[in-house]
């Protein structure tokens, strides 16, 4: 565990720790405020964002800035990160110890940020953060608590642009998001 960000950025920009690290541009670290009280976890850079080394910079992220415009949320007041910081070829769902080798840096990033709040972004942040036992079928919509920290599981962005119907559940989420950080 790193006590400072600068450190724990340089390693991962040189990190070889899994098989990703070969077919990557740049790795995807975080953005955002690193004081923030909320925090958005997604999957993995794709392809705009390995170009750009920022995440949600693609279609996926375009939408999700409309979605923060549209419940008055400012990207630059949160954090944002993913599960793997390199992106998996033709965007393929990391695989088990890709996440595995990554996780340390995400648990990194929590530790340093110290949100109140983490909003989930599908299913493969929320098996890696909570546990293999959530579905993000059921548990969407739903706070968790753990070690302290309030867990918001949501849509993933790009599941969006194939179904608009989740569209509503994702702003209905980020609602009650908006709600809680008013009173935290
Ligand atoms: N999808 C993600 O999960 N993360 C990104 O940064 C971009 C798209
Ligand atoms: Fe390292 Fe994570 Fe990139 Fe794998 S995905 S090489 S663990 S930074």
């Amino acid at each position: 565990m790193y006590d400072n960000w600068e450190e724990l950025e340089k390693e991962s920009s040189q990190c070889r720790k899994c098989k990703l690290c070969k077919t990557r541009n740049n790795v995807v670290f975080g953005t955002g405020n690193k004081n923030a009280d909320l925090m958005f976890i997604g999957e993995g850079p794709g392809a705009d964002e390995d170009i750009q080394g920022i995440p949600f910079v693609g279609k996926a992220g375009k939408l999700m800035n409309m979605a923060f415009e549209a419940i008055g949320l400012n990207r630059e007041n949160v954090y944002i990160a993913n599960v793997v910081k390199c992106r998996p070829p033709s965007n393929r769902n990391p695989e088990e110890d890709e996440a595995m080798a990554c996780l340390d840096y995400l648990r990194n990033q929590v530790i340093l940020v110290k949100p109140k709040v983490i909003v989930l972004l599908g299913s493969i942040a929320l098996k890696n953060i909570l546990g293999k036992e959530y579905g993000i079928t059921t548990s969407r919509g739903k706070w968790v608590e753990k070690r302290g920290i309030l867990y918001m599981p949501t849509w993933h962005p790009a599941a969006l642009l194939r179904d608009e119907t989740k569209k509503i559940d994702f702003i209905k989420d980020l609602k009650l998001v908006m709600e809680k950080m008013k009173n935290i």
